[in-house]
This record gives C-alpha cells, structure tokens and sequence, in this order.
C-alpha cells in the first residue's frame, strides 16, 4: 500500500526569509510549529533507518515485496526533512536554538543493537502523533491564517502526507510479529517524551522570542490546545485509540489529505524516483 505513495516535490519558495512570527503574527503557533519543525530533520531520519533496518530483519523472501511497499513512506519522509531543515535555518537566523535535536541524538544511541521492533514501534507511535496532528490542521486549516500562502502550503503538504502514509510503520511492525503490549508500552512513552519535548522547545522558543510572559500569548495557547476545537481537546479520543488491541490507522481514515492534495495539485511536482528523492 505504502510503495504506491506518490512522493511530491514542493515548488515553493524557500530563499525568502521568514517573518519572525509568520503564523498569522501569533506568536504562540509560531513557537509550537517552529518546535515541531525543529525535531523532523532527526526524526524523520530515525523513522526511515528504522524501517529500513525493519525490511532487514524480515525473512528474505518477504524482503522484496516490504521494500517495494516502505519506498514511497521513505521517499516522502526524506523530503520532509529536506524541506524542513531549509525552514529551519531561518529560525536559526532568528536567533532560535534547537534544543531537542541535540536530546533525541542521544537517545537514538540506545536503539543500537536492540531488536528492529523497538523503533519501529516508536516510529508507529510517532507516526501516531503526526497523523494526529496532521489531520488537525488539514480540517482546521484557520490555525494558519494570516500565514503567506507557501508556508501554509508547507504545513498542510506535510500534513496531507502524513496523514496518507500513516499505516505504513504500523503495519510494518505487524508483518514483524511486534506484539501490542511492547506497541502500548513505546506509545505511552513517546507520549511523554513527545509532549515534554514539545513543551520545552516551544517555551523555549518563546523565551528567545521574548514573548513568553505576554498575556496574548498566553491566550492564544489555551485556545490553540484547550479550545473546543483544540488540539489537545480534539485529539484525546483518537490518542486513546491507538491503545485497543484491534486499532489500525485506517480506521481514523478521512478524505482531508486527498481533497487537499487534489486541490493543490499545482503546488507540487510528483518524484517519479522515489529512491532519488530518499537520497
Ligand atoms: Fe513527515
Ligand atoms: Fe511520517
């Protein structure tokens, strides 16, 4: 299923500098995205090693068939990482510094050696939380308002991939006989680790921006992550799912990301080589 993904390369500006607060002039969404955009580059990376390695671990004659079906999920985490390293080397111009990178490095180093299933189980749980959110913005796509239009391209094109390559690690994990108690116990730690990390690079970001302490800011994360149609408050059921025995990823299946995609046609060219653009 995953091998049929179309890899799309963006044609977007990404020279022009960005405004300090480009999400709307809201310095809050800016500080949370800048956030997340800051831990892809390592991530995305750590997902597709994992699900390399997870092909390696199959039987060989199951080896063909899993890399023709993990090349389209790898091409198009490679060019999201490739994008979003370019993003953020403006935050860097703007003076913000990643400070999870340098944390994730260091607990990749534990994965070594270990049984493929772990990764891959923390690339599913991971891949959990971008779907998520993914599907969050693709149907609250206000949340960008006010930004210039390539960067909501950006968001929304990462977003729609996100939410269709989503079964891809999951499924992965299964065809590895990954049992559900270790899939449940690496979900609720990267819930805790992902949550932590977030927070702390998007306070952290603040901090640098020199907005921490402003009311406006403030009020724009309670609605942003405690409104009706928040994030947080939007996603606990779909969170909670990915614990049953019986969840799949398709079951939280939506037409956002394909109207989307099909909307903006325009906006992307597909890669036919997915293995070029994986690198
Ligand atoms: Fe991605
Ligand atoms: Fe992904």
């Amino acid at each position: 299923m995953s091998g049929a993904l179309t890899v799309r390369r963006l044609l977007i500006d990404l020279d022009a500098p960005v405004a300090r607060h480009w999400c709307g002039g809201d310095a809050f969404s800016t500080a949370l995205l800048n956030a997340l955009s800051m831990s892809f580059p390592v991530g995305e990376q750590f997902f597709i090693d994992a699900v390399r390695a997870g092909v390696e671990a199959l039987p060989a004659e199951k080896q063909l068939h899993w890399r023709e079906e993990i090349r389209g999920f790898i091409g198009q985490e490679a060019t999201h990482r490739r994008i979003h390293q370019r993003f953020n080397d403006h935050l860097a111009r703007h003076g913000l510094v990643d400070e999870w990178t340098p944390r994730v490095v260091e607990r990749q180093k534990l994965f070594e050696g270990t049984d493929p299933r772990h990764a891959i189980a923390v690339t599913a749980a991971t891949e959990h939380f971008t779907a998520m959110m993914g599907e969050w913005l693709l149907a609250h796509p206000d949340a960008l308002a006010g930004a210039e239009p390539r960067l909501q391209t950006l968001w929304l094109w990462h977003s729609a991939e996100e939410t269709e390559h989503k079964n891809a690690a999951f499924d992965l994990y299964r065809a590895l006989d990954g049992d559900h108690a270790w899939r449940v116990r690496w979900f609720k730690r990267i819930t805790t680790s992902f949550l932590l990390d977030v927070a702390r690079q998007t306070v952290a970001n603040l901090r640098r921006d020199r907005t921490l302490w402003r009311w406006s800011t403030w009020r724009s994360a309670a609605r942003l992550l405690f409104g009706r149609e928040g994030l947080v408050r939007s996603n606990v059921g779909p969170w909670r799912d990915y614990l049953r025995a019986d969840f799949h990823p398709t079951q939280h299946e939506s037409d956002r990301s394909a109207r989307w995609l099909a909307a903006n046609a325009g906006q992307y060219t597909p890669v036919l080589n997915a293995e070029r653009a994986a690198g």
